[in-house]
Formats: structure tokens, sequence, C-alpha cells
């Protein structure tokens, strides 16, 4: 599914559409450069999760953990370089805890991700500064959970949304 957005609050209003329907135990690989939008996303699917409280990037701590209606790890994989630094950050306890684990910089996930993950891929689109390009690639249990997701989002849109 791909979804154009022209502002970074449409891209935070699709992030909530998300937090709504997510599970504990699901996993978000946000792929992209920087500046794509993977914070502003994220912010969102806070609020969808209810989380109290401003997310940053957790560039320089690379991990954050909130609580919400189901907690929510937030990791920044930007300053790794390699593999190892990757497996050190001990996220395999985080994945297999029952959180919601968003990963920006999820191209660098390799080492730790499991079958089941929804890629997000954030691109920029020549339409304008204001405009990103959105997949949502699922896999493993996540194609199942796509209907949901195409739905609401379709509903958005409905009312004008994107
Ligand atoms: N459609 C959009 N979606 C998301 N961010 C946008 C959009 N248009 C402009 N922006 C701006 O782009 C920047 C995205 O920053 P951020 O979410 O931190 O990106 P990343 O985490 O991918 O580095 C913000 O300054 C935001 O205001
Ligand atoms: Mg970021």
């Amino acid at each position: 599914m791909a979804v154009r957005t022209r502002s970074p609050s449409e891209t935070r209003t699709l992030g909530v559409l998300l937090g709504n329907l997510v599970l504990p135990g699901e996993v978000l690989l946000l792929l992209g450069g920087l500046g794509t939008g993977k914070t502003t996303f994220v912010q969102g699917l806070a609020q969808g999760l209810e989380v109290e409280g401003q997310c940053r990037s957790p560039s320089f701590t690379m991990m954050n953990a909130h609580e919400g209606r189901y907690p929510l790890v937030h990791v920044d994989l930007y300053r790794c370089s390699t593999p190892q630094e990757v497996v050190d950050l001990g996220l395999d306890q985080m994945l297999d805890a029952p959180n919601v684990v968003a990963v920006e910089w999820g191209e660098k996930a390799g080492p730790i991700v499991t079958d089941d993950y929804l890629e997000v891929e954030f691109e920029w689109d020549d339409a304008d500064d204001d405009t990103r390009l959105i997949q949502f690639r699922p896999f493993g249990r996540w194609q199942e959970r796509m209907r949901e997701l195409g739905d609401a989002v379709r509903d958005w849109a409905g009312k004008g949304g994107v």
C-alpha cells in the first residue's frame, strides 16, 4: 500500500491510524533518509497508543520506552554503523516482550528482525518539499493485518484526509 502525505500533520495522522490498531509484540521497521518523516510518524503512532508527552528522535540514546495502551519502544539505528552495534543494543529483549517496537533506520535492523514485521518506507516526492511517499510492506503475520490498516486509511482519505 502506498500513501502520499502533503504535510507533517498528515504523516502524523497516518501514524495515529496505525497506532490505533497495532498490538503488543508487533514490529515496525521505518526506512528512509534523514528528514523523510520517520519521527513525525512515530509521534502519531504514540498518540494512537495514548502515550503521554512528546516522542523525540532517540538519535543519541538510540532507544526510548514509553508507557501507553501498550508499551512503545522507539529505536533509532542512525548511529549504528556495524551489525554488532545493532546486536549490542539488546533489542532482542524488547522484541521478546509484549512491546510495540518502532525502529527508525530499520534497514539496519537485519541482525535482529523476526519474520513478522511491517516495513514502512518514507521517500521525498517530486511534487514539493512537503510531500512524502509512504509505502507499507507487510511481512509474515502482518500480511493479514494489512486489510485493517487499508480500511482505516481509506476511511480517512474518504473524509478528505489524504
Ligand atoms: N509530508 C510530510 N511528512 C512528514 N514530515 C514532513 C512532511 N512535509 C514536511 N515535513 C518536515 O520534514 C521533517 C521530517 O522530520 P522527521 O520526522 O524528524 O524525519 P526523520 O525522522 O525521517 O529524520 C520535519 O521537519 C517536518 O516538518
Ligand atoms: Mg528521526
